[in-house]
């Protein structure tokens, strides 16, 4: 048993720290998962870019390592819309670094794969019952809802505004993800597509913890004790974070990346579409500075990313960053690395000194 002020979110969930391993598509691991949950944080898998098959397997390695709760986490996107001529013209835009490569612009392209959660992952949450399940880009629909609800599993979903955290509170989530606008990755917006609206974490968490009648779990910059601390008396039960674990050797991320997070290019974060076709933050590169940070023909989310695939292709493996999304946090400069069970240990006792 642990000091910590608010024990809302540890008794929720069943963890011993309230530091929550944000969920990462393509970055995160059981391994990641596993030593964070053996620390006494909440432990986090991500589905959005695997398959349901790939989704139970994740899980099943996670339950033969450890007792402990695990999050299983969905995106919860509207399925795009093919539009031939917004294609047509993202593959326009892109086709200058076709040739700059040696390729050919019209070269066929296989579309992005990142399914919204629906049946089949349903049933890998019905095979496995995690005990919580989250989900960023709202919610799914009532019937899929119900479902995963009847699992016994607790249901959390990121709020990037007031508004967002009423709907989620309203539709039965067991607590609610406050994401401020310094967050890394995809910001989970669902009720508006205004970025300049998006707010940052001192100022989203006390209104959202006004707003709902649920725990809080702050999202968003937050790399140091001094972080969770700040969440904390800013009406937080509990913290979620992502950027600094991407520095963990658990985290799978390319070299190139975590030289970019590692660096003063760190510094320097923007939230761009031109990735997938929503708002996520990274670190700016070349396409960011080329493209400018939002383009009006990416197409709709996750189809944009389908013609980056070939420049990916052909210039990562010789360590480019140039067309590779950096997704990064604003606090990664806070951030120290280590493994990730350390980090869950020295934050919660750093911070549990500081609350004295
Ligand atoms: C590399 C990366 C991948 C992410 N992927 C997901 C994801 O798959 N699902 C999700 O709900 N959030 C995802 N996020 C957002 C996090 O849940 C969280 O909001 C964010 O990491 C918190 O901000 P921080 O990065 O400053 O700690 C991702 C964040 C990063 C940095």
């Amino acid at each position: 048993m642990t000091n910590w002020p608010d024990r809302r979110i540890l008794d929720l969930f069943g963890i011993l720290h309230p530091i929550l391993l944000a969920p990462m598509a393509g970055f995160g691991t059981p391994a990641l998962a596993i030593t964070v949950a053996e620390a006494g944080g909440l432990a986090a898998l991500a589905s959005a870019t695997i398959t349901p098959e790939q989704a139970g397997q994740d899980l099943a390695s996670f339950r033969a390592a450890t007792k402990k709760p695990v999050n299983l986490n969905f995106f919860c996107h509207q399925p795009p819309v093919a539009d031939p001529a917004r294609e047509a013209a993202w593959r326009a835009r892109l086709a200058p670094y076709y040739r700059e490569l040696g390729l050919d612009p019209a070269m066929p392209v296989a579309p992005s794969n990142r399914e919204p959660f629906n049946d089949a992952f349903c049933a890998v949450v019905e095979a496995h019952r995690p005990e919580i399940v989250s989900f960023h880009f709202g919610l799914p629909e009532r019937r899929l809802l119900d479902r995963v609800k009847a699992t016994g599993a607790r249901v959390i979903a990121s709020a990037t505004t007031v508004p967002e955290a009423r709907r989620l509170e309203g539709e039965g989530c067991d607590a609610i993800i406050a994401q401020g606008a310094e967050a890394g990755g995809h910001r989970g917006m669902f009720l508006t597509s205004d970025i300049s609206g998006q707010i940052g974490t001192f100022a989203l968490v006390p209104q959202v913890v006004d707003a709902v009648g649920l725990p809080v779990i702050a999202a968003g910059g937050i790399a140091d004790a001094r972080g969770v601390v700040a969440a904390l008396a800013l009406g937080a039960s509990a913290v979620q974070i992502g950027t600094a674990f991407l520095l963990s050797p658990e985290a799978r991320i390319a070299p190139q990346h975590r030289r970019a997070l590692e660096t003063a290019e760190a510094d320097e974060t923007a939230i761009t579409n031109v990735f997938t076709g929503r708002p996520a933050r990274g670190v700016v590169n070349r396409l960011m500075r080329e493209l400018g940070r939002f383009s009006s023909d990416a197409p709709q989310f996750p189809l944009a990313g389908g013609a980056l695939a070939p420049l990916r292709a052909e210039t990562e493996p010789v360590g480019s960053r140039d067309f590779m999304p950096l997704w990064s946090g604003q606090a990664a400069r806070l951030a120290r690395p280590m493994p990730a069970g350390e980090l869950v240990r020295k934050l919660a006792a750093e911070a549990l000194a500081k609350l004295g």
